[in-house]
């Protein structure tokens, strides 16, 4: 029996990343719908996709048969615009890290409750916009840092917050991929991009919410070579530092080494490890100390994976004899999902209040992630001016806002981002 609420799906970019989570969040809630006491039951149907050729979505409608509902594809340059014609709700935008924005501002533009990939976008400017959009027509304006759900991740932050672990003082997190993901996962789209954008970004946001305090300083290098040409801007690996300052006057240090050419056989796979030192403590995090290592002749490492993390998303043969995929990767999805329908359905408050509501969530709205593009934003102006001959220039963030760039040598500063004067008209 269907619900007698719904909230139409879409759904722009398919590729890893959908398969791995919004795939199983969106085959799940098809077959069991969403209920909470605060706002009912609901259906959520995927009505709409977009996609760059729309090659992955048919696959895939082949692939699922009746797991999902039957939705129209789309592709091209008005992929998206005809996504939206179909009427849906809200939409997710899992397209390569440079491609968020365009598809977001239009779903915003469109009244259409949005959630995007980390990064959420590469500039501040973008962010302003999005923000602008999303209060302009109503609707939420989310990004998705599921590594903010990892238990490990949950219980740091919950000894932070009661005081248990005090004051951070400096920490390092290494995060490494294998050369199948530059090398051919991303082929398409890797040319001028760089790791740091990509995954750092993870460990910038856990940073940001776990810690607090105000962003004062970028800084990043990297190396180069393998993806690309030894003097291109391609990026292998890359290292960041950034510098925090607190309410009480002290500061923090933060190193993030991350690679995308780390060999495809070594027993990481994805391999994360973190470190971070407090007044009275230190926290060490290691994916391959998690716990489980399995090997299996002739499939790990490379067909199963030889340290499992079944935390972020993994396939299960419940006790009870259901197949599902589930893990932190798909929860944070669903989560998303909950948050719009309360704000459409809830029972309590006006939709005003509820939306101010879910607004206030700082993992996952836009408007909390103001620090993190501001680090992504400086890691790409510092790669892109060493790409350009001028290595070892410095991004701060301003306590006005200001978001300047400092080039060894160069004559005058590069102001990156100014903060807007609020429009009257919004
Ligand atoms: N949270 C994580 O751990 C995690 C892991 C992987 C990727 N991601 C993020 O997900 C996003 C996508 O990564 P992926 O691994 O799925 O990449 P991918 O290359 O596997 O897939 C990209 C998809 O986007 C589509 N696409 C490309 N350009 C488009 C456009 N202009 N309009 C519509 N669709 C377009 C492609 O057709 C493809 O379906 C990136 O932002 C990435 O940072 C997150």
């Amino acid at each position: 029996m269907g619900a007698t609420q719904t909230l139409r799906a879409g759904m722009v970019g398919m590729g890893m990343i959908f398969d791995e989570t919004y795939r199983p969040m969106f085959e799940w809630v098809h077959r069991h719908g969403l209920y909470d006491r605060a706002f009912g039951d609901v259906d959520v149907p995927l009505v709409a996709v977009a996609t760059r050729t729309g090659r992955r979505a048919e696959a895939y409608r082949r692939r699922a048969g009746d797991r999902i509902a039957r939705f129209q594809s789309f592709h091209g340059e008005d992929g998206v615009r005809r996504m939206i014609d179909c009427g849906v709700d809200f939409a997710c935008v899992a397209t390569p890290d440079d491609r968020h924005f365009g598809p977001a501002r239009e779903l915003l533009a469109a009244g259409v409750h949005v959630l995007i990939e980390k990064p959420s976008v590469l500039r501040l400017q973008e962010l302003d916009e999005l923000l602008r959009l999303a209060r302009r027509n109503g609707v939420l304006a989310k990004v998705v840092y599921h590594k903010l759900l990892d238990p490990d991740h949950k219980k740091l932050r919950t000894l932070v917050a009661d005081g248990v672990l005090q004051h951070v003082n400096n920490g390092y997190c290494s995060l490494l991929e294998p050369k199948q993901i530059s090398g051919s996962q991303f082929a398409e789209w890797i040319r001028g991009r760089n790791p740091a954008t990509y995954v750092a970004v993870h460990y910038i946001k856990l940073i940001d919410f776990t810690f607090g305090g105000r962003l004062t300083t970028i800084k990043a290098t990297g190396q180069r070579g393998l993806v690309g040409p030894a003097d291109g801007t391609t990026w292998d690996s890359t290292q960041v530092q950034l510098v925090y300052r607190y309410d009480d006057g002290r500061e923090a240090a933060f190193d993030i080494h991350t690679s995308w050419v780390t060999p495809d056989n070594f027993p990481g796979y994805v391999e994360q490890e973190v470190q971070f030192r407090f007044d009275n403590g230190v926290w060490n995090g290691h994916s391959r100390k998690r716990g489980v290592e399995l090997t299996v002749e002739g499939l790990t490492p490379l067909k199963l994976k030889t340290t499992l993390n079944n935390h972020y998303n993994a396939e299960f043969l419940e006790p009870w004899g259901e197949r599902r995929q589930r893990g932190y990767g798909v929860e944070v999805l669903e989560r998303f999902v909950r948050e719009v329908a309360y704000v459409e359905f809830g029972r309590e408050g006006t939709r005003e209040e509820r939306l101010e509501r879910i607004r206030g969530l700082t993992y996952n709205d836009l408007s909390a992630d103001r620090q993190t593009v501001a680090a992504v934003q400086g890691i790409e102006a510092i790669l892109q001016t060493h790409a350009a001959g001028h290595p070892d220039a410095v991004v701060r963030l301003e306590e006005s806002g200001e978001l300047v760039l400092h080039v060894p040598g160069a004559a005058e500063e590069t102001v990156l981002y100014r903060p807007a004067q609020p429009d009257a008209a919004d």
